[in-house]
């Protein structure tokens, strides 16, 4: 059986051999660095692993989970500029270190990679991986719209919020795992429970990604902490702070959510001593715990041996310590 780290070292070794033209240097040079920054690379290996489940033999899987990978980096390089982010994985995000149309078009023709690195999977799964890749696709992009949307929306729901991370983040974990299913000539049935493993699992990843932001440490997450509070994204964080804030804690969180031109630290600070006062930080890491039991439990349905989802169980326990 492959581990994680085992996935993540084929992962990283086929990445390396992508080649790119040389010119013109500023398509290509982003992709490049994009791609050797590093990064988990989560999604790729979950593709392999849930394709190890059911067969011995991963290597159809290794198109797909190139694919997803470069995907995933193309909506990170958009994300940034989105969110004007200045650090990915420690480094200069390439808006930053190049420009904001490089990244466009840089991220653009990752995308394109993706999909002729897709096409050249195995012609017998094509069919059945191709519509799953595109619906995940499309449901990111959704995803990210309802994310900006709702920066300037006041009353987001936990439902609305929820919906968004699944759409945003959530469901390339699950189609990860059933294309790799798919790879591996699962039954649908135990292709679709993986879906929702993945899908419970992506949300509680996204539920850490936005406690992290706040409560993280920035040098390993390779990111800037705080963002979020600063472009007042509705995180579960903000929105359980003000469901639950009254009277003068309310008053704070309204005040500094309308206020956009005070100083980024002292903006962040002041809501995180709101959040503080609130226990948000317990609170978060209760729905946390629920969606991975939630994921837990999806697993624990595949038809198989069992000792065969041992990979899974592990990054799950792995995933649910994450401090990057
Ligand atoms: C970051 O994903 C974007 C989110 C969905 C939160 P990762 O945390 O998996 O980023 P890398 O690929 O490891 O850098
Ligand atoms: C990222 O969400 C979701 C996608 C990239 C599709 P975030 O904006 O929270 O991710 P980070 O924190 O920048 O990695
Ligand atoms: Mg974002
Ligand atoms: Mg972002
Ligand atoms: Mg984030």
């Amino acid at each position: 059986m492959l581990s994680f780290k085992d996935c993540q070292e084929i992962i990283n070794k086929k990445l390396a051999e992508i080649s790119l033209p040389e010119f013109p240097g500023n398509l290509y040079e982003p992709i490049r660095y994009v791609i050797n920054l590093g990064g988990k690379r989560i999604r790729p290996a979950l593709v392999l692993m849930g394709c190890n489940i059911f067969s011995e033999s991963i290597e159809y899987a290794v198109e797909p989970a190139l694919a997803i990978e470069l995907l995933h980096n193309f909506t990170l390089l958009h994300d940034d500029i989105m969110d004007q982010s200045d650090l990915r994985r420690n480094k200069l995000t390439v808006h930053k270190k190049w420009n904001n149309n490089i990244a466009i078009l840089s991220g653009d023709a990752m995308m394109i990679k993706a999909y002729e690195i897709l096409f050249n999977s195995s012609f017998d799964i094509l069919n059945d991986i191709i519509p799953v890749f595109n619906k995940t696709a499309l449901e990111i992009c959704e995803g990210q719209q309802y994310d900006m949307d709702y920066e300037l929306k006041t009353d987001v729901s936990v439902s609305e919020y929820i919906k968004m991370i699944e759409l945003k983040t959530a469901v390339l974990l699950a189609a990860s795992l059933k294309i790799g299913a798919i790879c591996g000539k699962a039954s649908s049935g135990d292709a679709d429970l993986l879906y929702s493993f993945g899908k419970n699992l992506g949300i509680a990843f996204q539920l850490q990604d936005d406690l992290l932001d706040v409560y993280g440490a920035s040098e390993l997450l390779g990111k800037q902490t705080g963002n979020d509070i600063y472009s007042n994204k509705k995180t579960f964080l903000l929105i359980t702070a003000l469901n639950m804030a009254h009277g003068e804690s309310l008053r704070k969180l309204e005040f500094w959510l309308s206020n956009n031109s005070s100083d980024r630290d002292e903006k962040i600070k002041n809501v995180v001593t709101v959040f503080n006062e609130l226990k948000i930080k317990e609170k978060t890491e209760c729905e946390i715990n629920k969606y991975f039991s939630l994921a837990m439990q999806s697993l624990a349905g595949v038809r198989c041996d069992k000792d065969r989802k041992l990979s899974l169980y592990q990054f799950t326990e792995e995933l649910m310590q994450r401090k990057k």
